[in-house]
């Protein structure tokens, strides 16, 4: 019997990138959250004298050799397993390939759970995190779900307060954006001190100035679940509730009428904790949106009509490097609305929504 493995995606809520690190990477502090939009990962896997591994896709842009992070990651814990195996993936790709949704880290993260559940194994929680940490930077996050709070390089992860679920529009430009050479760009701009004023730019940044910024917005993060004294509730207003879609309703808390107003002001908080009064923000944007004019005109359309309030974004920004854009709306009208406005300009638009960490685990098993 093969498992088959919902790979959901994320986006970045906010993402600040600091001084490039001895090993290479940069250090950075993010604030993920997953969504419902996936890949369908499936995994066949039965003890064998010696580990093979087969992978097929439905897309053609997929390597189904040692390139692909499910392979790495397969073969990285069956060693640390000290098992031997024939294992068989197939990824069912709906996601966009290298789109800045983390399709391709959310797949290595369920060929793992895939493989587990198969051979009836486990490696212990925080070597399951150290091993998708080497994978890749953002595949630890899919280990926990949910909005989570990302350090180091992005691979340490730490679950936050859940927002209550949030109706979703990606935006899926054609085209292409590679993250390592995001991160020279970012580099480059740094040195020569350039800011990009449209976008409300961070200030160039020396390496202790950027270690401060990012200790700075994740304490701003961190505080958002403090808590007040008035109740359960923190600062922030992030309290559980009631899912957007009738389908995903959250743990019988039905709040009825009250789940948009406390979505929308968990969110309005956390969009105030950008430091420097810049307010949350992608610093990617400050390199990718100068070369790509048309992706910023994209977020201008997520953010929509702020003169009559329809179809008005909560908030919309460049997920990781991008291209894929995304916006966050109170309704599924105002979500389907701003789509069809999206692909009506020709720019491909997917409407989905945020997925707490609950509801990510009681939905990673598909059927
Ligand atoms: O870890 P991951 O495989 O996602 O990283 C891809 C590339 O992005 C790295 O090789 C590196 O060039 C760049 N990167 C970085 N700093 C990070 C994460 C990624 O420079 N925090």
């Amino acid at each position: 019997m093969a498992t088959r493995v919902r790979s959901y995606s994320k986006i970045n809520l906010g993402l600040a990138i600091g001084p490039v690190r001895a090993d290479g990477f940069h250090a950075l502090t993010t604030l993920y959250q997953t969504l419902a939009l996936h890949d369908l990962v499936t995994v066949s896997a039965r003890r064998a004298a010696a580990t093979r591994i087969v992978l097929t896709t439905n897309d053609a842009r997929v390597p189904v050799d040692e390139r692909n992070t499910c392979w790495k990651m397969v073969e990285r814990a069956l060693a640390r397993l000290d098992v031997s195996a024939e294992v068989a993936i197939h990824i069912e790709k709906r996601l966009p390939v290298q789109g800045g949704m983390g399709a391709g880290s959310a797949n290595a993260a369920a060929a793992l759970l895939g493989l587990e559940r198969e051979l009836g194994v486990s490696l212990g929680g925080s070597e399951r995190l150290r091993l998708a940490g080497e994978v890749g930077s953002d595949v630890p996050l899919f280990l926990l779900g949910g909005a989570v709070l990302g350090l180091g390089r992005g691979e340490l992860v730490f679950p936050m307060p859940d927002f209550p679920p949030m109706w979703c529009v990606v935006a899926v430009p054609e085209v292409g954006v590679s993250t390592p050479q995001a991160f020279r760009d970012w580099d480059e701009k740094q040195g020569s001190g350039i800011r990009d004023q449209g976008s409300g730019g961070a200030p160039g940044l020396t390496s202790a100035a950027g270690v401060d910024r990012l200790n700075e917005l994740s304490l701003a993060y961190a505080s958002l679940s403090a808590v007040t004294g008035e109740g359960e509730r923190g600062t922030s207003g992030i309290v559980r509730g009631q899912s957007p879609d009738d389908k995903r309703v959250v743990s019988g808390e039905n709040q009825a009428g009250a789940i948009n107003d406390l979505a929308e002001n968990a969110l309005l908080a956390l969009v105030r904790t950008g430091i420097g009064n810049d307010g949350l923000h992608n610093d990617f944007e400050d390199v990718v949106f100068p070369q790509h004019p048309s992706l910023r005109a994209i977020k201008r359309q997520l953010m929509g009509d702020s003169a009559s309030g329809e179809g008005t974004a909560l908030y919309a920004a460049l997920s990781g490097s991008g291209s894929a854009l995304f916006g966050l709306y109170r309704s599924e009208a105002e979500a389907r609305e701003v789509q069809r406005r999206a692909q009506a300009a020709g720019v491909k638009a997917l409407v989905t929504t945020t997925l707490p960490r609950q509801e990510y685990w009681s939905e990673m098993f598909a059927e």
